[in-house]
């Protein structure tokens, strides 16, 4: 089919984060050709067949399962590829399994991607977009991670349910490590003007006057892909429509405010290392990192989240 040139996505890995990525990014209509890349070429050829199937209720798009030469001249290439966490594993304990891979597949990305955008969901994602960043030589605009774009909507959402609100009128960030030391920014947090402990005490007429919420909310958001991996094996779908929206807000040029992992250099006192902050993304990527005004506790908490991940790059020996 004969579709007219437009933006083209290629995804390294097939697995259920890539495919549901790939799927995701199809019913946008966003892109007019989606490569998918993976060590398992079966693979896939069967995701990009399933895909291809559903021409007839989508805008035109070409997917195709092929090698790196096929990513050649992308506008985005989305990192996938790698383990995922284990029952039990912290994002972190898979830094040297998907080292390897890594180091691996960003010479090929590079080689044939030289003006893309480089967008990296595998985690430990932080630090692999760290390295994505050294091993391709790129600015650090054109080299994003996913970061907590999927942290927050799991925050709006929980906000939502406790406050019996659309989680769409919810502004607020999770912020830091995607994992275990990411930090709720509840001094970011706007509910129609008010801050959540006001709409609390205030709006909300099933809330009472306790704060209980400010504990448990986080908590579960952390522990949310513990459970489910527990459960099912895996996440896939939230974080598949967190990377449509990143897509999105590049390829559409947005100014789009999200907590895409972003390069610190120095911003709080922090440097030299990825994390999530709310970030102007457009379409030449990370354009800027908002120094916004947390309180003490939350920075406090965000250089610890940095030195956290800083030591787990010394470790890994990078
Ligand atoms: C999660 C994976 C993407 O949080 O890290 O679901």
């Amino acid at each position: 089919m004969k579709i007219e040139k437009g933006n083209k996505i290629s995804i390294i890995g097939a697995g259920f984060v890539g495919s549901t990525t790939a799927y995701a990014l199809l019913l946008e209509g966003i892109a007019s050709e989606i490569v998918i890349v993976d060590i398992n070429k079966d693979k896939a050829e069967a995701e990009a067949m399933d895909l291809s199937h559903g021409a007839a209720f989508l805008k035109p798009c070409n997917v195709k399962a092929g090698d790196y030469v096929d990513t050649k001249d992308s506008d985005i290439v989305i990192i996938t590829a790698g383990v995922g966490q284990k029952p039990g594993e912290t994002r972190l304990d898979i830094i040297n399994k998907n080292l390897g891979v890594f180091k691996q597949i960003v010479p090929e990305v590079v080689k044939y991607n030289p003006d893309a955008i480089l967008l990296v969901v595998s985690n430990p994602v932080d630090v692999l977009t760290y390295i994505t960043y050294k091993l391709s030589g790129f600015p650090a605009e054109r080299v994003i991670g996913s970061g907590t774009v999927l942290d927050t909507s799991r925050f709006k959402y929980e906000l939502g349910e406790h406050f019996d609100i659309d989680p769409r009128n919810i502004h607020s960030y999770i912020i830091g490590e995607h994992g275990d030391s990411e930090i709720a920014a509840w001094s970011l947090t706007s509910i129609a003007g008010m801050s959540a402990e006001e709409y609390s005490t205030k709006v909300c007429e099933h809330c009472g006057p306790s704060l209980e919420f400010k504990k448990q909310i986080p908590e579960k958001v952390k522990n949310a892909a513990y459970e489910m991996i527990k459960k099912k094996g895996y996440t896939n779908y939230a974080v598949g429509l967190a990377v449509r929206r990143i897509v999105d807000a590049i390829l559409r040029d947005e100014d789009a405010i999200l907590t895409v992992s972003s390069l610190f250099t120095g911003q709080y006192g922090i440097d030299n290392i990825y994390l999530a902050i709310p970030t102007i993304v457009n379409r030449g990527g990370a354009k800027k990192i908002l120094e916004v005004d947390l309180c003490e506790e939350e920075k406090e908490k965000l250089k610890a989240s940095g030195d956290l991940l800083k030591s787990h790059l010394n470790e890994a020996g990078i």
